[in-house]
């Protein structure tokens, strides 16, 4: 198992949360869940990030996404967690 796996922080500010991050945050479960990996990949939320011009705002690991759209969410997590994406 991956016990180091980078941790995924969503921000669920009032922008970000409201221009996506609402959703966001559920289909990323979701994919996680379907990818196998929803005990492995810490997901937590964060207040406002001081970025909301760019919102919504998804941090994995070190890397800072920015007005991210629910059609990108899984690109995304293909490029972060490709061991997952095809395992
Ligand atoms: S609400 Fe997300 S950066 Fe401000």
């Amino acid at each position: 198992m991956n016990a180091q796996t980078k941790p995924i922080t969503v921000c669920m500010g009032s922008s970000c949360y409201a221009r996506g991050n609402a959703n966001n945050v559920e289909l990323i479960q979701t994919w996680l869940r379907i990818h196998g990996m929803g005990d492995s990949v810490e997901l937590g939320g964060t207040l406002c990030e001081g970025r909301c011009c760019e919102g919504p705002v998804v941090r994995i690991g070190q890397t800072v996404y920015t007005k991210v759209a629910p059609a990108s969410v899984g690109d995304i997590l293909e490029h972060e967690f490709p061991e997952a994406a095809h395992g």
